[in-house]
């Protein structure tokens, strides 16, 4: 059973995925969070991503298609998963169908969070997050029990680098164009593009025609999105 997610930045795919995987008992497997962890400990793949995600930009295909195959390696990954912020482009989006298919599975349900760009910089610039966890705070719309303090450890909350307004713009750009349909947006992480026009698609287009897509009103507040997506998953 698996349950990969495409939503725009700030959308509140942090937020509702660790609600569907406590209800499904899946593992949670978030790209960012994953490519955060290994910029703080400056791993090879840390340093390879740093720049391009202090910019707001992807980084490449072949590294988080690594670390998407190795997480799915995981015991606790055996029983489904669900995937938050992957597949990005059309290129992993082939590369997702390929390891699944080996493994005998296959996608169920893509989760479309639609949303307002102008709402997202309220909640990106409001974020306050629990690095171990990945849980999401927001001062004004989900804030802690203690200002800066995670309800469930006492740890402290930080705020990610690329929280910021400018670098919002880029993460937006990045979504619209790789991630999103746009009709005659063509550049992709890929070499095949044909004068103007998109010649592989989108991540949703892709996935439209798999007919596994269900669209959301993710502007609507953190309890009634949840809603949303037992309903879609149901
Ligand atoms: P990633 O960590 O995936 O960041 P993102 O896509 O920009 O998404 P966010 O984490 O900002 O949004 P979210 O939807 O999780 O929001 P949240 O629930 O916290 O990726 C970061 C970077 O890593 C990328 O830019 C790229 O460089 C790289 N990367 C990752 N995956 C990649 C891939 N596959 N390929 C290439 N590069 C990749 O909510 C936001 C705030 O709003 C919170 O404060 C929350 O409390 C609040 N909130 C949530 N829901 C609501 C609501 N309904 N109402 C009001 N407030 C809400
Ligand atoms: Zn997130």
């Amino acid at each position: 059973q698996t349950k990969p997610d495409k939503r725009p930045p700030g959308s509140g795919k942090g937020t509702q995925s660790p609600i569907v995987k406590d209800e499904y008992c899946l593992c949670h497997l978030a790209t960012g969070d994953m490519l955060r962890a290994a910029v703080t400990a400056k791993t090879p793949l840390g340093i390879k991503a740093k720049e391009a995600m202090e910019k707001g930009e992807l980084v490449s295909d072949d590294l988080v298609i690594g670390i998407i195959d190795d997480a799915l390696k995981k015991p606790s990954c055996q029983k489904g998963f669900i995937l938050d912020g992957f597949p990005r482009t059309v290129v992993q989006a082939k590369k997702l169908d390929e390891m699944l298919a080996r493994r005998g599975v296959k996608v169920d349900k893509v989760l479309n969070f639609a949303i307002d760009d102008a709402i997202l910089e309220e909640r990106i610039t409001g974020r306050w997050i629990h690095p171990s966890s990945g849980r999401s705070y927001h001062t004004k719309f989900a804030p802690p029990k203690v200002p800066g303090v995670d309800d469930v450890t006492g740890e402290s909350l930080i705020q990610r680098k690329d929280d910021t307004a400018a670098v919002l713009k880029s993460r937006l750009e990045a979504f619209h164009k790789q991630t999103k349909p746009l009709g005659k947006f063509i550049k992709l992480n890929c070499n095949s593009v044909v004068a103007g026009k998109v010649s592989i698609g989108m991540v949703i287009d892709y996935y439209s025609k798999l007919g596994v897509v269900a669209n959301l009103h993710a502007e609507k507040t953190p309890q009634e999105v949840t809603v949303e997506v037992k309903k879609a998953l149901s």
